[in-house]
């Protein structure tokens, strides 16, 4: 193939993507999925698919056949029947992954790029002024409006619950050690520290969950759910305004990447005005590799940073949060990577983790 068909064949994959991503997730929002999946009988035809999902026959169809195409389903020419073919052999945890970031794509990304480069020329999330006459960034938003922390949050959730064992494990607490989880969310990184360390020895470990008082009442109410008020709270703020002092250590995981450099550098004053010398900084994130062709998460982050959510932002490479940990007043004393062999293929992020000691200055 010429360097220039090489070219245009991959516009043509650009300019299928958003159209071939909304047809798979339609068969997943109209259940055909789930009705091929429940089928015990060697096959369905449209019509009977139709019926359950309560389309046309004939809508059913032209969505199956890009599903036919990509052998995530088979169809048999003589019986004019459907069964699953490549959509069989994803578990319901692989499900429990994909689907909430569809969904998040959907609901967040769509709508939004439309406006990308005006939210690039304006340093603002246009798409957020456009569809919500929303001022402000998208986690201001999505304390205003359920649908979008509804989608965004089950994404989040999900990253949290799936990247942050390996954050854990490596998470260095000592006894009776007092955490704070900066832009904590609801609550699930303070109640999964605790789950993972507080059975290790560690005496009264406390986490407290920081991030907009919005939050509060989920997060308080995720704590009595899941058992744990009296080693997890919650402090509402803003973290450009202070943070609360006497903690030992500070996670911020997930929240780094959403800001150019000059924001990371006021959050590390932040944490750093917090701690007293010696106190810890650790910090899960996503990265971008050395080589930018490595990595998927270029084609994601800087169009979900600038169009979607925050207008500045987007990972940068472990090194350069190095830098900029140590320019902050840290000793770096920790910094790897997650290796993505050991990563299902359909997982976007790759993260990093940077820890930092505070030295006297
Ligand atoms: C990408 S989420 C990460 C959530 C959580 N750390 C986790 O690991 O799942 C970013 C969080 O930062 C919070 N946030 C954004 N700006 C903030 C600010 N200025 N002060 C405190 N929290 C903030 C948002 O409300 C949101 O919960």
């Amino acid at each position: 193939m010429s360097s220039q068909d090489a070219v245009l064949t991959k516009f043509r994959e650009y300019t299928l993507g958003p159209l071939r991503f909304m047809n798979l997730l339609s068969c997943f929002e109209l259940g055909i999925v789930d009705s091929l999946r429940e089928d015990t009988g060697g096959g369905l035809t449209a019509g009977r698919i139709a019926e359950k999902a309560g389309v046309t026959p004939a809508a059913a169809e032209q969505l199956l056949h890009l599903l036919v195409k990509e052998d995530f389903v088979s169809f048999d020419e003589s019986a004019s029947t459907y069964a699953l073919d490549g959509l069989r052999d994803l578990t319901g945890e692989d499900l429990a992954r994909v689907i909430p970031w569809m969904n998040m794509v959907k609901e967040v990304c769509l709508r939004q790029l439309y406006h990308l480069s005006d939210s690039v020329r304006t340093g603002s999330v246009v798409g957020l002024k456009e569809l919500f006459d929303f001022d402000g960034n998208f986690y201001e938003a999505s304390t205003r409006y359920p649908e979008l922390q509804a989608s965004w949050g089950s994404m989040m959730d999900q990253v949290t619950d799936f990247i942050d064992p390996w954050f854990y494990d490596q998470l260095d607490v000592g006894k009776d050690t007092k955490i704070l989880d900066l832009a904590g969310n609801t609550g699930l990184g303070a109640i999964l520290a605790y789950r993972h360390k507080g059975a290790q020895g560690t005496g009264n470990l406390q986490v407290t969950c920081f991030d907009f008082p919005e939050k509060e009442a989920e997060a308080r109410e995720n704590f009595r759910k899941h058992g744990v008020e009296e080693h997890c709270s919650f402090v509402g703020g803003d973290v450009f305004q202070g943070l609360p002092k006497g903690y030992d250590t500070v996670m911020i995981k997930h929240f780094l990447d959403m800001f150019d450099q000059e924001n990371v550098y006021r959050i590390f004053q932040s944490v750093h005005d917090a701690l007293e010398v010696g106190g810890q900084v650790q910090v899960l994130v996503p990265i971008y590799p050395e080589d930018v062709k490595a990595s998927n998460a270029v084609d994601f982050f800087p169009a979900y940073m600038l169009g979607c959510t925050m207008a500045q932002g987007g990972p940068q490479k472990i090194s350069t949060y190095e830098q900029w940990m140590e320019a902050c007043g840290f000793k770096v004393t920790k910094a790897i990577s997650q290796d993505i062999s050991t990563m299902p293929p359909d997982v976007i992020p790759v993260h990093g983790i940077i820890c930092g000691t505070k030295m006297a200055s």
